[in-house]
C-alpha cells in the first residue's frame, strides 16, 4: 500500500470505530501523513504487552504500516534516559489516531480559533490543528527540549510552522492568550487554573482526567464569564501524565496497623463500571490507588502519611485516615445515588480548585 492508501484505510478504520466522524478531520489526516512525525526507531502497539520495535532503515514496510495502525507509538522511555527498546517507563508516545481524533472532535475548533496545546510530543496534533486553524493560531508547549527538538523538525519537514514553546504546559502560556481553544495531550489529576485564566469565556478546554484512581476520562470544560469552567466527563481513555502530575509512590510503613476484614468484596470496585470509578475519585480527591485484581486481589491506597492495604478481605489500615473506609462510603454512596453512570458526571474549576459533581454543578459530590 502507498501512503494515501494506508491513510484512506485508516480513516475508514476510524469512521467505522466512530473515532471519525468529521470530513474536515479525515482531510487532515491525509495533509499531515502520520508516518512523518514516527521517528525511524520506536516502540509500537506497547498495550498489547510487550508491543514490538519498529526500524523505518530495517523493516521500512513494518515501520509505514506501524504508523497507520490505530495504536500508539512510544517515542520516548524514562524521560530520554532509556533506549527504546529497555525496560522503562513511556513518557512520550504518538497518541493512537482514534484516541487524538475523539479529542480533536471534542475540542472542535472554529477556522481561525486560537488553540493552545500542552504536550507537543511529536508535533502530529499540532500540525493537524495547524492544518485546521492555520499555523499563526496555534501555540504547543512542551517540556522536553528533545522532543521540541524532533517535534519542530518533523513539523518543518511536513510543512508545517505552529509556535512551538519549551516550558511547563500547567503554567499554559499567558504570552499567546487569550484561547479558544485548549487541548491538554498528556494525562491531568489536577486542572492547573491558569487554563482557565488563559481561555476566552465560552472557550473549551479537553484534557484526560487521570485521577490518581484509575482509569482515566476524556473532559470537556467550557470557560464561563464567572471564571470558572464546567463540563462533563464524556468517555474513556488513557494517557501518559503531566511531568509534574505523576502519581507519587506508595509510603512505606513500618509502624501498627489497624486491621479488620473489608464490607464490600473488594473486586467490586474493579467490577463496577466508570460511573463507580468517577464517584470515588471525585469523593477521595488526592488519593492515590492501585489494584490488582488477582488473585488473590490486592489494592493499596495512600495519601499523605495515611495508608491502608487489602489483600483479599484483609484489610490493613495506618496513619490519620481510614482510606479503605473511606473509599467504601465513597462506593456505598454511589449504590444509594442509583449506580449513575460516568456520562451524568462533571467537573467544574475555580480558582480554589476542582469539584467533581453528580448532574449539575450544584450538586457536589464528597463524602
Ligand atoms: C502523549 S504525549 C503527546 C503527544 C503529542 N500531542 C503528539 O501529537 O505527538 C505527552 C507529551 O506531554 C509532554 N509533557 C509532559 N508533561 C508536560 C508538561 N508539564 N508541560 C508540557 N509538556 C509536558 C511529554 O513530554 C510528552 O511529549
Amino acid at each position: 500500500m502507498n501512503v494515501p492508501e494506508h491513510i484512506e484505510a485508516l480513516a475508514d478504520m476510524l469512521t467505522a470505530s466512530g473515532e471519525l466522524t468529521d470530513p474536515a478531520w479525515r482531510a487532515a489526516l491525509h495533509a499531515v501523513p502520520r508516518h512523518r512525525f514516527v521517528p525511524p526507531v520506536a516502540w509500537a502497539n506497547p498495550y498489547n504487552a510487550p508491543g514490538f520495535r519498529i526500524d523505518g532503515g530495517q523493516r521500512p514496510h513494518e515501520w509505514l504500516s506501524a504508523a497507520y495502525a490505530d495504536q500508539p507509538i512510544i517515542t520516548q522511555l524514562d524521560d530520554g534516559a532509556t533506549e527504546i527498546g529497555g525496560e522503562g517507563d513511556y513518557t512520550s508516545s504518538l497518541s493512537a489516531p482514534g484516541v487524538v481524533l475523539e479529542f480533536l472532535e471534542l475540542l472542535d475548533p472554529y477556522e481561525g480559533d486560537r488553540v493552545l496545546e500542552i504536550g507537543t510530543g511529536s508535533g502530529w496534533t499540532a500540525a493537524l490543528l495547524a492544518y485546521r486553524v492555520g499555523d499563526e493560531n496555534v501555540t504547543s508547549v512542551e517540556i522536553d527540549p528533545d522532543l521540541l527538538a524532533r517535534a519542530a523538525a518533523n513539523l518543518e519537514g511536513a510543512g508545517y510552522s505552529p509556535r512551538l514553546v519549551l516550558g511547563d504546559g500547567a503554567e499554559g502560556w499567558q504570552e499567546g492568550a487569550p484561547y479558544d481553544r485548549v487541548h491538554v495531550t498528556a494525562g491531568v489529576s489536577q486542572v492547573p487554573y491558569s487554563w482557565i485564566e488563559q481561555t476566552r469565556p465560552g472557550g473549551v478546554i479537553v484534557f484526560p482526567w487521570m485521577p490518581e484512581f484509575e482509569p482515566g476520562h476524556k473532559v470537556r470544560l467550557i470557560v464561563g464569564d464567572d471564571g470558572t469552567a464546567t463540563g462533563r466527563f464524556v468517555g474513556g481513555t488513557r494517557y501518559m501524565m503531566l511531568r509534574n502530575q505523576r502519581t507519587p509512590t506508595a509510603p512505606t510503613h513500618e509502624g501498627p496497623y489497624r486491621e479488620r476484614s473489608s464490607v464490600l468484596d473488594p473486586r467490586r470496585i474493579l467490577r463496577s463500571g466508570y460511573g463507580a470509578d468517577v464517584a470515588i475519585a471525585g469523593c477521595l480527591p488526592h488519593v492515590s490507588m492501585v489494584f490488582e485484581p488477582g488473585p488473590p486481589f490486592e489494592g493499596w491506597l495512600w495519601t499523605g502519611d495515611s495508608g491502608a492495604h487489602v489483600v483479599g478481605p484483609d484489610v490493613r489500615q495506618f496513619g490519620e485516615r481510614d482510606l479503605w473506609d473511606e473509599l467504601e462510603a465513597a462506593f456505598f454512596r454511589w449504590v444509594k445515588w442509583g449506580q449513575p453512570e460516568r456520562g451524568r458526571f462533571g467537573m467544574t474549576v475555580t480558582p480554589d480548585g476542582q469539584q467533581v459533581w453528580l448532574d449539575s454543578p450544584d450538586n457536589p459530590i464528597s463524602l
